[in-house]
């Protein structure tokens, strides 16, 4: 049976969104929504796989929803709500738990980052964390993941262990309907976003992150106009003047990354954007650059503001979105019941 096509992505509530998640995945979320079926989560199961301040995880979860609603989510269009709400993702994930095999989970890199040198004292959540966004993307049968670089290996693991779901169980899927032995869609990560890597604005060979210590390192959603162009003002550069052609980025990690950022801004391939930046001192080029920044994240700033002065219409909206999430997961997860060969299903 095909599958029809359904978009699935989530995100952290562990701090206010920045540039890398704009332009790495939301962008492109808003795009799938004019044309598909659309589930968006903030993901607040993945959130305590590293400690979380109670108080905090509930302000964090209401401004990444509000975050996703100023960027253009339109929470009547697309299913919007936090992942905690659905059992689905927590149940679905332990059954994955019992499929994917720990040789696949060791190859994780992130895991590895986010661990670091002292490997036995993460959680075992935070090991078994890629098993959780499987289900995540699988409980609802979801086709494509719009997501940012850094997510492609886990999106592959979440295809692997549907494939291994499907052949382990293929006898009881045939025998549950479903002729051709296919019971998970195997999902597409979709790395299109305007910039699918956006690195730190204070050393251009890591990734932007919410977790670096430096607020300096990223722009957030939240930043006002001041606050994002002094960032910029302040981000790593080297000596030399912008190149005109795209080979002149070659071994300059830093210029490369504003380059990028600056044309995913301003919607140019970045041949263009250095068609009108090439030959420039950095100091020139950084006022340009703040005013792009400024203009495209001024307004989503100010929705984030206004909407998070009223934390109870953001409660209201996660949770209408929560009862739509179960009505699509749990019907899926019924049948994974019965596949499986639980009583009561
Ligand atoms: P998270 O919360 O780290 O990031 C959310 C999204 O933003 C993208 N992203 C970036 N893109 C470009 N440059 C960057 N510097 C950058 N930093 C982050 C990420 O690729 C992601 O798309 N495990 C996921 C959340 C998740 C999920 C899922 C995603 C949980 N379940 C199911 C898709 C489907 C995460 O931690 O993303």
């Amino acid at each position: 049976m095909a599958h029809n096509e359904r978009v699935f992505s989530g995100m952290q509530p562990t701090g206010s969104l920045h540039l890398g998640n704009y332009l790495g995945a939301m962008l492109q979320w808003i795009e799938w929504q004019k044309t598909r079926e659309c589930i968006y989560c903030v993901v607040d199961l993945h959130a305590i796989t590293v400690w979380q301040d109670p108080k905090e995880l509930r302000t964090a979860t209401r401004l990444v929803a509000a975050s996703y609603i100023a960027s253009g989510l339109d929470p009547k269009k697309s299913i919007l709500f936090n992942q905690s709400q659905v059992t689905a993702h927590a149940e679905l994930a332990w059954i994955f738990n019992c499929v994917a095999r720990l040789g696949w989970l060791n190859r994780m890199t992130q895991f590895k980052e986010k661990a670091g040198k002292d490997r036995e004292k993460a959680s075992v959540g935070l090991y078994a964390y890629p098993n959780l966004m499987a289900a995540d993307i699988l409980a609802y049968h979801a086709t494509h993941v719009p997501v940012g670089e850094d997510q492609k290996q886990h999106i592959e693991l979440a295809r692997d262990i549907a494939q291994k779901f499907n052949s382990d169980f293929k006898d009881s899927i045939v025998a549950h309907g479903h002729d051709d032995g296919v019971f998970f869609p195997l999902p597409e990560p979709v790395i299109t976003g305007p910039a699918t890597r956006v690195m730190s604005l204070r050393d251009g060979t890591k990734k932007m992150s919410k977790s670096d210590p430096s607020d300096l390192s990223r722009i957030n959603l939240t930043d006002d106009a001041e606050t994002i162009a002094r960032k910029i003002r302040k981000a790593k550069t080297d000596p030399d003047a912008l190149p005109s052609e795209p080979a002149g980025l070659k071994e300059r990690p830093e210029a490369q990354n504003l380059v990028g950022i600056y044309a995913a801004l301003t919607g140019k391939a970045v041949e263009d954007a250095l068609g009108d930046v090439g030959g420039l001192a950095f100091s020139e080029f950084k006022a340009r650059l703040a005013d792009a920044a400024v203009a495209a994240l001024e307004p989503v700033g100010a929705e984030i503001r206004r909407m998070m002065a009223e934390p109870d219409e953001i409660d209201r909206i996660l949770i209408d979105g929560g009862t739509r999430a179960r009505a699509v997961a749990d019907p899926v997860m019924k049948q994974v019941r019965e596949i499986i060969g639980f009583i009561g299903a």
